[in-house]
């Protein structure tokens, strides 16, 4: 449990942001492992969906996630790079609202480093035969019947690879909100050239 001394302390208030980030990653129990990540889509209506947060770059300030290249939100994404993140942890009592700006990481380094790493079973969801989003005539997960209920092998898997994609979310803004009964605070936290500046916000 954080003291109340350092829901007033924003150089504390920032490195427990930092550390449940970290954390998130690795722990799947963690609220914050799976954000709901917001942008625009191709009409500029408002498009939200939950990710797993696979990556934070503490000291460059970047949040990754994995995605199919062919699914909406890459072209989307292309268009319009402005993104935002929400996370929610009930315990902690904490909302962080994180802006960001995404990049689209395709047959890269990046996306080869991040693939290297990833399980066959993972790599299961990159092999669908039509695009994710697509039309189909009945229900199905669009995975070729050969690969029901199994792991792909390695050869396998490496169909999928031109479709894994990594969306690198560079931080500008937090918005993070304590809501409990002792008294609500929010603090604003701009990020430039990685440098923290922060304001206090009314709840
Ligand atoms: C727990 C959970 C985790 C998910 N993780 C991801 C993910 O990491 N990447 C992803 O593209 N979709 C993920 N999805 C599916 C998305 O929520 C979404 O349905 C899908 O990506 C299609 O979104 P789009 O039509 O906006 O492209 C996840 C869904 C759930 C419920």
């Amino acid at each position: 449990m954080m003291s109340m001394l350092s829901k007033e302390n924003n150089n504390e208030i920032f490195e427990d942001i930092k550390r449940n980030l970290i954390r998130a990653v690795k722990d799947r129990k963690h609220t914050f492992h799976t954000p709901v990540f917001c942008n625009l889509d191709d009409q500029n209506g408002v498009d939200s969906r939950v990710v797993v947060l696979r990556e934070f770059d503490s000291p460059n300030m970047i949040l990754n996630f994995h995605t199919d290249f062919r699914s909406p939100k890459v072209s989307s994404l292309k268009k319009n790079n402005n993104s935002l993140f929400v996370f929610y942890d009930q315990k902690l009592k904490i909302q962080l609202r994180i802006k960001t700006i995404s990049s689209i990481n395709n047959q890269n380094s990046i996306a080869e480093k991040m693939w290297e790493e990833t399980q066959l079973i993972s790599r299961k969801c990159y092999l669908t035969e039509k695009p994710p989003s697509s039309a189909t005539s009945f229900p199905e997960d669009g995975i070729d019947e050969s690969l029901k209920g199994k792991e792909p092998t390695l050869e396998q898997s490496e169909k999928g690879y031109k479709n894994f994609t990594v969306i690198q979310n560079k931080i500008q803004k937090i918005d993070w909100l304590y809501l409990a009964s002792s008294g609500h605070r929010r603090l604003k936290i701009i990020l430039k050239d990685r440098m923290p500046s922060f304001h206090w916000i009314i709840p």
